[in-house]
């Protein structure tokens, strides 16, 4: 039998999986009656004689649901997708949405096209129904300028879209460069969604960290508890590999999910990236699991100066960082060039191990 959304939601506090919040329980009608809609009209129709006998149904506004980290908004936006029964819907973090679409305007322009996003967006409007993009957040003004565009042609073209945002739209872009060339794609998105903030008290992931141990050592047997609590913030989600385009390059962070990233030492600071992937990495997560970070000195001096960088732009960014290493802190670079440097690093980690860290 089909449940509704909050009848899901339901279910899933009586068995003890959610903690019933009623700023989340405001948003379920929301997102049903989007549901609802979509179920009815899962396609666009625009068959043979579509254009003869049926025009295509304007599509409702969709939904821009803002709030503060660890509110629920990607849950309460999986929730919705996993329950929507329709074959054209897509859930998708919005640097890989942004950085497919800048790859599929790079290809287009080989066509020569006068205007590349045309094509682009006609794909997706073709292939999508259902747009839910997690995490929206615009720090460049080419991406500023090109979101605007994108919406307008998505929106027109019948697709609806739901996204999740830590502001409201009029924060968004702040302070960014010739940003008034931004403000009429705020006024069109208020125009087009509905703007809805998730009111609610409790950050959830702290709740769920509160307490929790987060730096593990030695390495060797840890590997199941940052797989359990891997599984526990992600709820169990096999994470996706990230990618994020820094100066024009792209880093991947191997898995993500929900606002949780994970990788090994080795693959953040084994290889040649540079303070800009590391923030980007920073501002990609809000926690990191941090797995096999091994004993540090003169032989992996450069290993060691990257995971520096690395641990500042977390600390930065004040994200919850869990990890497993060769020993506690102190003892992690004792010899070798900048080992006195590392007294900082180690004394950040072990603020960031704090209860209260990152609130
Ligand atoms: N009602 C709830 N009860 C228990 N756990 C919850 C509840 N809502 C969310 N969570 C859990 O809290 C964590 C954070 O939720 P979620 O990732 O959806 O937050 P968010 O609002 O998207 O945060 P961010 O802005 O950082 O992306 C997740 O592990 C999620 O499963
Ligand atoms: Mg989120």
């Amino acid at each position: 039998m089909r449940q509704t959304l909050t009848e899901i939601y339901d279910t899933r506090v009586a068995a003890g999986t959610l903690r019933p919040d009623p700023g989340q329980h405001a948003v379920l009608p929301l997102l049903e009656d989007l549901r609802a809609w979509l179920e009815a009209n899962p396609t666009r129709r625009v068959g043979l004689f579509a254009g003869l006998f049926a025009r295509p149904v304007a599509p409702p506004k969709g939904l821009y649901l803002w709030g503060g980290v660890g509110r629920g908004k990607s849950m309460l936006m999986d929730l919705f997708t996993e329950a929507t029964d329709i074959a054209q819907k897509r859930r998708v973090h919005f640097h890989a949405f942004m950085q497919e679409i800048h790859r599929g305007m790079h290809a287009a322009r080989q066509t020569g096209v006068e205007d590349p996003l045309t094509p682009v967006a006609e794909t997706v409007i073709r292939d999508t129904r259902l747009l839910a993009f997690d995490e929206m957040q615009i720090t460049d003004i080419t991406d500023a300028m090109l979101v605007g565009r994108l919406f307008e042609k998505l929106i027109a073209g019948g697709t609806v879209i739901v996204t999740t945002s830590n502001r409201p739209p009029e924060d968004l872009y702040r302070n960014g460069l010739n940003r008034v060339l931004f403000l009429p794609f705020i006024a069109h998105l208020r125009d087009r969604m509905h703007v809805v903030e998730l009111e609610s008290p409790t950050d959830f992931r702290q709740h769920r960290l509160a307490g929790a141990q987060v730096y593990f050592h030695p390495v060797g047997a840890s590997h199941g508890e940052l797989q359990r609590i891997w599984q526990d913030l992600t709820g169990g989600a096999p994470g996706t590999p990230l990618r994020l385009s820094v100066n024009g390059r792209e880093t991947v962070l191997p898995q993500f999910s929900t606002g949780v990233g994970r990788a090994s030492f080795w693959e953040l600071c084994g290889r040649p990236l540079g303070p800009a992937d590391h923030l980007a990495i920073a501002q990609a997560c809000r926690v990191l699991i941090l797995e096999d970070i091994p004993q540090l000195g003169s032989t992996n001096y450069n290993e060691a100066k990257r995971f520096v960088t690395l641990i500042d732009a977390l600390y930065e960014a004040k994200v919850r960082l869990i990890c497993s290493a060769a020993d506690v802190p102190e003892r992690l670079y004792v010899e070798g060039e900048g080992s006195f440097e590392f007294e900082r690093t180690a004394s950040r980690l072990r603020e960031m191990q704090g209860a209260g860290w990152g609130l």
